[in-house]
């Protein structure tokens, strides 16, 4: 028996990432997201939304390129950090966060993340306070575990362990809550 409920999207898992941008001055911002999916045009692309005003969607405004960078349970404390601090606060980057720079792209990533995709934006829908970008990925960085053809993805799968969230609590891979959003970066 089904019912009809208020609308959200509880109970339904979204991986999470951190991207990557230079503010203008040229020091680096991070922000956590997830509001994220795949397309395919002539090659995989990304899909991001961003809503309200926030420093990581001014920069992408400027400089149409950001690394997005998935986020695991070793780089949750931080990741959740990004996620709960502005980056138009001056000091959101005075922290310990290994930072380097993109391959292809003009954009910061950061040095602990196992995966992270160089993407530059093709195109912008804005619709109520919300950007929407289609985004052509133009560098998969990615450590060297995850390139050995021989391991089965499930076993790539455990050394990775990739966050989730769902309906504002974190979760690791196996299915474990990891601390409602605002409490892992207390572990900093
Ligand atoms: C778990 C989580 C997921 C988030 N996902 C998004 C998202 O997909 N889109 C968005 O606009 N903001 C999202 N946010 C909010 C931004 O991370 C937050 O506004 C952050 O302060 C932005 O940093 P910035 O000002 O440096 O860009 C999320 C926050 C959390 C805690």
């Amino acid at each position: 028996m089904k019912k009809s409920i208020p609308v959200s999207n509880s109970f339904c898992p979204q991986t999470l990432f951190v991207y990557g941008t230079y503010n203008s001055d040229g020091k680096p911002d991070f922000g956590l997201f997830c509001w994220v999916s795949y397309y395919w045009g002539e090659t995989l692309g990304v899909m991001a939304a961003i809503c309200e005003d926030k420093r990581t969607r001014d920069n992408i405004r400027a400089n149409g390129v950001f690394s997005m960078g998935l986020v695991t349970e070793e780089l949750l404390s931080l990741a959740d950090y990004f996620g709960g601090k502005s980056g138009y606060d001056a000091d959101k980057l005075d922290i310990p966060a290994g930072i380097e720079k993109g391959r292809i792209l003009h954009v910061p990533v950061l040095e602990q993340c196992p995966w992270t995709f160089e993407l530059e934006v093709d195109k912008t829908f804005r619709d109520n306070g919300a950007d929407i970008y289609l985004c052509k990925i133009r560098n998969v960085l990615a450590d060297e575990a995850l390139c050995d053809e021989t391991a089965a993805a499930e076993e790539k799968l455990s050394i990775l362990r990739p966050a989730r969230t769902v309906g504002g609590t974190y979760f690791s891979w196996d299915g474990r809550a990891l601390g409602k959003w605002g409490e892992p970066r207390n572990q900093l």
